[in-house]
């Protein structure tokens, strides 16, 4: 016999439309019957479009929350002996950060419970980076998780199916609907995977500028401050860092090029911003973690998170000493003129890495990982006519000129003036633990 549902979905719908909230029971109905396929793809995309323009009070993207929470199961870390803490990255042009991150947390006495997803648009994904190692797997059981926590102090590995599963269904469709944007819908999706991944604490890079998807500072403080709120109130030690996303992050944007530069900053060398930014969140995340005295800066320079790296690799089959895959063909493209990187623009080189094919159009495409673009001089360096701006790499030379297409206009060289300074956002934007 059918289910006898408890509201239509034409009535929840009616409510957003005419800007009522949604009542407690309504939420947890719909998003259960959306779920279970009761609630039909076409009356979710109108929720969700009337969501998008008319909003939803904090008790409704709280119980939003909650009931893509409860959607699926929610993983404990009970038998772990040290404290859990996790970072979420709304996702940047060169953000590799994670992979020195969660080894260099673990050396410093925490567990990482790092559950990451897969790249689409001109953002790249964790496990997309990760899966250019040979051998390395993305997908674990529960307690092979558990195992590689215990073992290693943190696991980097895709979240189950069971995680949140009213989440993916949502976000498919919001993908293809126009209803991404929505600060209700972004918290709400985030914050449901991550208080359903059973972390005690969580920091949030929340990235703004040209390649961040909330270009603008104060939408990501916005979105800052609800999805702290919904952490605080699920019992997880939250704190949100808003980081600026105007220029790429490090000199590599794909995936090998991009495990490679980790692996540089895991060896106590790498790029100024991308270790700063690491050591950076490492204090944060060590300090909700309640663990004092550890000094991340030095366990990069003294190979303790190295040695945590290669372990976490290992014990998901990858080899850390493999030879990351090289493109089968590379381009550089050179300086138009002489003067000083005034600027360059984070979303332009993410494009273009993407249309060599280091990201994905559709879910579910494969990606090249040795596809992407190495950047030779960033704002703020010197550079004389010819010399190397960028070095492009794809195994199909074809997605060459769509590449240069895309970066045309990425970058402006000229002339400071004295006393003027690049224009850009500081690396730390804002800080919002409430
Ligand atoms: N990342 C998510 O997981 N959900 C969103 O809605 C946006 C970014």
């Amino acid at each position: 016999m059918s289910q006898v549902e408890a509201f239509s979905a034409a009535e929840v719908i009616a409510a957003k439309r005419d800007h009522r909230a949604l009542t407690d029971p309504q939420i947890d109905w719909v998003i259960d019957a959306y779920t279970r396929g009761a609630v039909a793809d076409e009356q979710m995309s109108s929720l969700l479009m009337a969501i998008f323009l008319n909003g939803m009070d904090l008790r409704e993207i709280s119980r939003w929350t909650d009931a893509m929470i409860n959607s699926g199961e929610r993983i404990n870390w009970s038998a772990l002996s040290r404290p859990t803490v996790d970072k979420h990255s709304t996702g940047g042009v060169g953000d590799k950060i994670t992979l020195p991150l969660a080894p260099l947390v673990a050396a410093c006495g925490a567990a990482v419970p790092q559950l990451s997803g897969r790249g689409l648009g001109h953002t790249g994904g964790t496990l997309d980076k990760l899966e250019s190692i040979p051998g390395w797997r993305a997908s674990l059981t529960n307690a092979q998780m558990l195992k590689v926590l215990q073992d290693c102090g943190a696991v980097i590995c895709a979240a189950s199916a069971d995680l949140a599963p009213a989440d993916k269904k949502l976000y498919a469709l919001r993908d293809v609907t126009a209803t991404v944007e929505s600060i209700p819908l972004i918290a709400s999706s985030i914050m449901s995977k991550k208080i359903a991944e059973g972390t005690n604490a969580l920091v949030l890079d929340v990235k703004a500028g040209a390649g961040a998807f909330m270009s603008d500072p104060k939408k990501a403080a916005e979105l800052s401050h609800v999805m702290v709120g919904l952490g605080k109130r699920a019992g997880v030690n939250t704190v949100a860092l808003v980081t600026a996303m105007d220029i790429p992050l490090g000199l590599t944007a794909g995936n090998a090029l991009e495990v490679r530069e980790a692996i540089e900053v895991l060896a106590g060398g790498g790029p100024s911003d991308v270790i700063e930014l690491t050591v950076l969140l490492a204090q944060e995340m060590l300090e909700l973690a309640g663990i004092k005295g550890a000094d991340p800066a030095a366990a990069l320079k003294n190979g303790k998170a190295m040695d945590v790296w290669r372990q976490m690799i290992s014990a998901q089959g990858g080899d850390p000493d493999a030879k990351l895959p090289v493109s089968k063909e590379n381009l550089t493209i050179t300086a138009h003129s002489t003067g000083t990187v005034l600027s360059m623009d984070a979303k332009k080189v993410g494009l273009g890495a993407w249309r060599l094919g280091a990201g994905r159009s559709r879910q579910g495409e494969v990606v090249q990982a040795a596809a992407g673009i190495e950047i030779h001089a960033k704002p703020g360096d010197t550079i004389t006519n010819g010399a190397p701006l960028f070095t492009l790499h794809t195994d199909t030379p074809a997605a060459f000129a769509r590449a240069q297409e895309s970066l045309v206009d990425s970058v402006r060289i000229g002339d400071l003036a004295a006393g003027e300074k690049i224009d850009r956002l500081p690396l730390i934007i804002e800080r919002i633990t409430d």
